[in-house]
């Protein structure tokens, strides 16, 4: 597994954009809705780091209740993977727990993710390559 990209949560994501352009980061795409977690997405990069910003649209979204608890924060590290089943099965041996079934992102192409919780590290994704 590569680490794929850092998942930020902003509340306002058009001023969060601002902010990292400002910071020297590059805009890679721009914001893009996700009909299954009701979020808006964009990606930038700087210094071969990938920060994706997500922001919640509606109350049902899938992060609606996190951006509560962090409001402005990085809350997940992305791992990209050619191996997306048998890195589900192992990472679940290994004390991680599916939030969920896998669905496919929008923004990434339209491949398949997952979350997963870890009580000792919390949120990670897991993305098929
Ligand atoms: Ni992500």
């Amino acid at each position: 597994m590569n680490i794929h990209h850092i998942g930020y949560l902003v509340k306002k994501i058009e001023r969060a954009k601002q902010s990292f352009l400002k910071l020297g980061y590059a805009l890679e795409q721009d914001v893009v809705y996700d009909d299954y977690r009701k979020v808006d997405i964009c990606f930038l990069t700087k210094d071969g780091y990938r920060v994706e910003l997500v922001s919640p649209k509606s109350e049902d979204s899938v992060v609606a209740h996190l951006i509560k608890q962090y409001r402005n924060a990085p809350y997940h590290l992305c791992y990209e993977t050619e191996h997306f089943d048998e890195e589900k099965i192992e990472l679940e041996a290994n004390g991680f727990t599916c939030m969920g079934e896998p669905c496919p992102a929008p923004a990434l192409g339209g491949r398949r993710v997952v979350f997963l919780m870890s009580p000792a590290i919390g949120i990670i994704e897991l993305y098929e390559a």
